[in-house]
């Protein structure tokens, strides 16, 4: 802008172009508010232990080490699983899928309470298809509720960011299978 004098013709073009960049910019910007999106949903975790490996099981959550390099149990330090759980629309194993829950758990806690959770929930449903959103957190499954962070997501949930409190609304101690409810609030762009 230097070299432009004020009353000069060019001057003025630049000035205008300049005032229209900043306005388009601003608009676009804005155009992308921030919105909350709320949605329920039920992890079906089947882990079958003493029928693993056997043909129609379904198993989807599939122990893989822990300590001294032996699994014990779900509710044992250091027990590591790697999970694909249909995460559904009810609480029936066989509703319809709205994502699947790919990712592992651990239980991380000496005594053997909490679970850390990491996972993606990849989406397979009409609405949510081609997007995730990335859960972690400490699963306290000894709870009635606990939360656990939507820390981002991909897609329709670019910089998302959330929480989601769990429940446990089924539970076969002798299977170790479980379905856990999702209440999950995400703000995103
Ligand atoms: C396992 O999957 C097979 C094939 O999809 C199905 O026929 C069977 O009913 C399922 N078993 C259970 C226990 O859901
Ligand atoms: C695994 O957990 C069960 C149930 O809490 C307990 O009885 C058992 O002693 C634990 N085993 C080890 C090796 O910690
Ligand atoms: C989770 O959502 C379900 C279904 O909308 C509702 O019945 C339940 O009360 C909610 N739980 C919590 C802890 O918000």
């Amino acid at each position: 802008m230097a070299a432009c004098s004020i009353r000069s013709r060019k001057c003025l073009q630049l000035s205008l172009l300049l005032l229209i960049t900043i306005t388009m910019v601003c608009c676009t910007e804005a155009r992308k508010k921030m919105q909350e999106t709320k949605m329920v949903f039920y992890m079906q975790d089947w882990e079958s232990p003493p029928d693993f490996w056997k043909p129609g099981v379904n198993w989807t959550a599939v122990p893989i080490a822990g300590i001294n390099g032996r699994f014990q149990n779900v509710l044992n330090f250091t027990s590591l699983f790697v999970m694909d759980n249909a995460l559904t629309e009810g609480l029936d194993r066989n509703s319809k899928e709205m994502a699947r829950g790919q990712g592992i758990y651990v239980n991380s806690a000496l005594g053997g309470t909490d679970l850390h959770l990491i996972f993606s929930a990849v989406f397979t449903n009409e609405q949510y298809k081609g997007s995730t959103l990335e859960f972690q957190g400490a699963d306290r499954w000894n709870y009635q509720y606990r939360e656990v962070s939507v820390v981002s997501g991909t897609g329709l949930f670019r910089y998302a960011r959330g929480y989601a409190i769990l429940e446990t609304v089924y539970l076969d101690i002798v299977g170790f299978n479980a379905v856990i409810r999702f209440n999950v609030t995400v703000r995103h762009y």
